[in-house]
């Protein structure tokens, strides 16, 4: 196998966009082209103001200044970058099914398709094509057979043929702590058939990685364990997230209980935080996946299992839109209410999936008017994301219902009745109550999904408390 030298990655996502913001900045000696279909993405990406880039990341605009238009470049021009490169990422998404057989469960292949036959048809020489994204077990087959459809068989073979070598090689980054996740991996999955396609994906990595934090196996095992990794990390949220429900009626506090039962090294600390439910690009569309495999060969009693995790992630997002309702007497129509936090968890600008939707949308019905902060989300996106254009709120008219943005958490909460915090942005965290209660209706209220607000202080303030899984306080 050649060694590599020019690499190209299909997808300027936040996948794509920060996997290959770090390799270019760990690996110098790359060449490596970022490509998309979408015109506006990759100006954005070459946006030479910073603060203007598609994806919010920590860090992020960081390394990207050190590595950008050096190795790295941003560009619509998919086949002349595909023609020359040496390995090819695919990192396109892979919604789930909106119609057609396996709507609402199996992920639509589309694009992984559209970039297969791309890759098969400008690809040059020997290329390896790398898998990305997350996608059901035995995707890797599909694009192998794409791929081989493009090359001449063995025996009519001469030396400039092109030969595709395909790997799978997961992301695990989490959004939000993307770049650290990248620069610090807990480990790195390769899957393939090929050891000398595995050893120079492999070098790439010992750039920055050790060796015994690379772990090397089949397709699609390596396929596999990314949905199941995914799903196990839904499922203890909802774990979490179904006893936060007993804590309030049995006044336990679901913090005592996350933290003495996360010190068994069994269980562990991480990832057992309650709130409004699990939120991303990620969770829903792998378990469905996994839902999706499952009956598809005929393990049913498995599939429902994990349609649990989700109907236990649906039900926490419904309950918390009603505890609003109960405590503010029944009906918050013609009632202001404040959202703290739209993204669906702190430091990104990304809505896939966010419970605010969910929970918004149902106040909304309710017929109350909201107010919405978010540091990083663009009100165009809640707009897209509630399905309602904004509204100036003189034009509020009761029983009817409406939202704006704000652009800073003090004007946000004028004359209203309700805050109801549902993302974990450290700005939630530190809040001066005193100032905000004076510009609230009495009584003013904080639902608070993440716990993280001083009940102290808050209390001091004169608010009215509710907090996720806080038996004491109901
Ligand atoms: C997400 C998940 O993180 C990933 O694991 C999942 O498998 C797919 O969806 P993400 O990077 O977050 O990936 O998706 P997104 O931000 O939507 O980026 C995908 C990019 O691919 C888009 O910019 C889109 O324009 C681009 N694309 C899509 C192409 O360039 N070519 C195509 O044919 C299709
Ligand atoms: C997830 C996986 O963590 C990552 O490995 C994979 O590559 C993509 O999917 P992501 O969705 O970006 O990453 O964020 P994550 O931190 O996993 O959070 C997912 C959702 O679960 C968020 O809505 C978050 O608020 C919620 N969550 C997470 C909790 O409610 N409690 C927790 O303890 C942890």
């Amino acid at each position: 196998m050649k060694s590599i030298k020019k690499v190209c990655c299909i997808g300027a996502g936040y996948v794509g966009g920060p996997t290959m913001i770090v390799i270019a900045a760990k690996c110098p000696q790359l060449d490596i082209n970022v490509v998309d279909i979408n015109e506006e993405r990759i100006a954005a990406w070459n946006n030479s103001d910073l603060d203007k880039l598609p994806i919010y990341e920590p860090g992020l605009k960081e390394v990207l200044k050190k590595c950008r238009n050096r190795n790295l470049f941003f560009s619509n021009r998919v086949k002349e970058n595909i023609s020359s490169a040496d390995m090819i990422f695919i990192s396109v998404n892979t919604p789930t099914k909106t119609k057609g057989i396996g709507a609402g469960q199996a992920s639509d292949l589309k694009w992984i398709e559209a970039s297969a036959r791309e890759i098969g048809k400008y690809g040059k020489g020997e290329t390896i094509v790398v898998e990305k994204s997350t996608l059901p077990v035995k995707t890797a087959e599909t694009i192998k057979s794409i791929l081989l459809s493009f090359t001449k068989p063995k025996e009519l073979k001469n030396g400039d043929d092109k030969s595709f070598y395909v790997l799978s090689n997961p992301e695990f980054l989490a959004e939000g702590s993307a770049i650290d996740d990248l620069e610090n991996p807990d480990r790195v999955l390769i899957g393939g058939d090929n050891k000398g396609a595995i050893s120079a994906l492999k070098e790439i990595y010992l750039n920055w990685v050790s060796e015994d934090k690379i772990i090397t196996t089949d397709l699609w095992s390596s396929e596999l364990s990314k949905l199941i990794a995914n799903a196990f990390l839904a499922q203890r949220v909802s774990s979490i997230n179904s006893i936060s429900a007993l804590c309030e009626s049995t006044n336990a506090n679901i913090n005592e209980v996350s933290r003495a039962i996360g010190m068994d090294t069994r269980i562990g600390k991480e990832f057992l935080k309650a709130g409004p439910g699990f939120g991303g690009s990620c969770f829903k569309k792998d378990i469905l996946n996994l839902i999706y495999i499952c009956n598809h060969y005929g393990i049913n009693e498995v599939a429902s299992y994990w349609e649990k995790v989700i109907e236990i992630n649906n039900w926490q997002q419904k309950r918390i839109t009603k505890i609003i309702l109960e405590k503010l007497y029944g009906t918050v129509s013609g009632k202001k209410i404040t959202i703290f936090g739209f993204s669906f968890k702190a430091n990104t600008n990304d809505t896939r999936e966010s419970p605010a939707i969910k929970i918004c949308k149902d106040l909304l019905e309710e017929g109350s008017f909201l107010s919405i902060f978010d540091p990083k989300v663009n009100p165009s996106q809640i707009a897209i994301d509630l399905g309602i254009q904004q509204i100036n709120e003189k034009n509020f008219k009761n029983n009817e219902s409406g939202w704006s943005f704000s652009e800073s958490l003090e004007d946000s909460v004028n004359n209203s009745d309700a805050i109801v915090i549902l993302s974990d942005w450290d700005e939630f965290c530190d809040i001066n109550y005193d100032n905000l209660i004076n510009k609230m209706r009495k009584p003013s209220w904080i639902f608070d999904t993440r716990n993280i607000v001083n009940k102290n202080d808050a209390n001091k303030s004169g608010f009215n408390i509710w907090s996720l899984g806080n038996g004491s306080l109901i």
